[in-house]
């Protein structure tokens, strides 16, 4: 196990790789259709990194310490290789935890067939189960009947599902309650993720925060939770089990918690830049050094110069930052996957 560390004494254990930064959805709150509408310019072609350039990156970053790889996009179900990629990860790299996050409007097909590439789970995004208030949140009028039939083949597949809600005040925060007894009633762990500045143009507002203590608090109210530890090294949830033994709940509190001292994650954007934050403008152009020519071990120094410089803890800044009116440039989202 190598021994890198960045400038806080932090080990890279985490890689999140955007395999595309396409939606078919457009949520507000990470890619609104004003900005990302026909005349947005998505990565093309041979910007984009191929199956077999992934997987010599990855491998870079498991010989540095990463055990844990999740695939992200944008959407990333929306490219066809995504099967594929999962094999190669998990049979040629044996990465331990591979997992995938998606919208889910494409997962009830794909569902067997991530399984048997070795898939270990999936987290699906759902954040209404009103349909007005979903159309709402997906930007697109969809309702939310397709994710459910993807939420269920993949449990059905043997895929362990994590539901992810981001929570907004006065868009969606009625319904916490009843998203916690859906999945509940299904055995599936529902993350409340709060509201975040992320990228350059969501129209975020401290007001439309809804802190993670406030939603312990009200389910707690109706189901009785304790606390419990991390299911891994650097979980950016905080884990939360209901005391009736009905499986547990998780708070991803960026903005009133924020957990920076134990970020072990990379990311790797589709055109292959790897960003160490993911509220950072400045990527590194990894996938060039490969098409230059770069072997294994040229592409495994070149990330541990990155990594070994690491400064980044934005979230622990974030209060300063905003107080003094310092706005930095930030990629967006959608383009690293979150
Ligand atoms: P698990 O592996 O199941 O723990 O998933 P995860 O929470 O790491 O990944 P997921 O894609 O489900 O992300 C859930 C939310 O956490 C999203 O809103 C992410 O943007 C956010 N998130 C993930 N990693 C970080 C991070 O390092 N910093 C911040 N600020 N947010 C993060
Ligand atoms: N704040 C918090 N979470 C967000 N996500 C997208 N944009 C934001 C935001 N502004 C979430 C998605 C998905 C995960 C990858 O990131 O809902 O579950
Ligand atoms: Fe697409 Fe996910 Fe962003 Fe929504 S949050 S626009 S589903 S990438
Ligand atoms: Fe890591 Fe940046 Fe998130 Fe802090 S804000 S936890 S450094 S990705």
């Amino acid at each position: 196990m190598s021994d890198l560390r960045d400038q806080f004494q932090r080990p890279l254990r985490d890689l999140r790789i955007s395999v595309t930064d396409r939606c078919n959805f457009r949520c507000p709150y990470c890619m609104p259709a004003e900005v990302f509408g026909p005349g947005h310019a998505f990565l093309r072609d041979p910007q984009l990194m191929t199956l077999p350039e992934i997987t010599r990156i990855a491998r870079a970053f498991v010989a540095l310490g990463v055990e844990k790889i999740r695939l992200t996009g944008g959407e990333p179900l929306l490219r066809a290789d995504v099967p594929e990629l999962v094999r190669a990860l998990k049979q040629e790299l044996r990465v331990p935890d591979v997992a995938l996050t998606t919208n889910g409007w494409l997962l009830e097909k794909r569902a067997p067939e991530l399984r048997a590439a070795g898939l270990d789970r999936v987290n699906v995004s759902l954040d209404s189960l009103d349909p007005a208030t979903a159309g709402r949140m997906n930007g697109l009028g969809f309702s939310t009947d397709r994710v459910l039939r993807g939420i269920a083949a993949a449990s059905a597949a043997g895929l362990p599902v994590k539901l992810n809600m981001v929570v907004q005040r006065g868009v969606n925060d009625g319904e916490i309650l009843t998203l916690a007894e859906f999945a509940r009633a299904r055995g599936h762990t529902l993350r409340f993720i709060e509201f975040m500045d992320v990228g350059n143009t969501n129209h975020w507002s401290a007001a439309q925060v809804v802190p993670a203590r406030e939603i312990v608090e009200r389910v707690g109210a109706k189901w009785p939770l304790e606390p419990a530890g991390p299911a891994y090294r650097g979980e950016v949830a905080a884990r939360y089990r209901y005391r009736d033994g009905r499986g547990e709940i998780g708070l991803i509190s960026s903005v009133t918690e924020p957990f920076c001292a134990d970020c072990h994650r990379a990311r790797l954007s589709a055109d292959g830049k790897i960003y160490t934050c993911l509220f950072t403008a400045l990527g590194w152009d990894v996938l060039g050094a490969l098409r230059a020519g770069a072997d294994d071990a040229e592409l495994a120094r070149y990330i541990g110069r990155v990594w070994g410089g690491r400064l980044d803890r934005y979230s622990d800044e974030r209060a300063g930052l905003l107080a003094r009116g310092e706005l930095r440039p930030k990629v967006e989202m959608s383009y690293i996957g979150g």
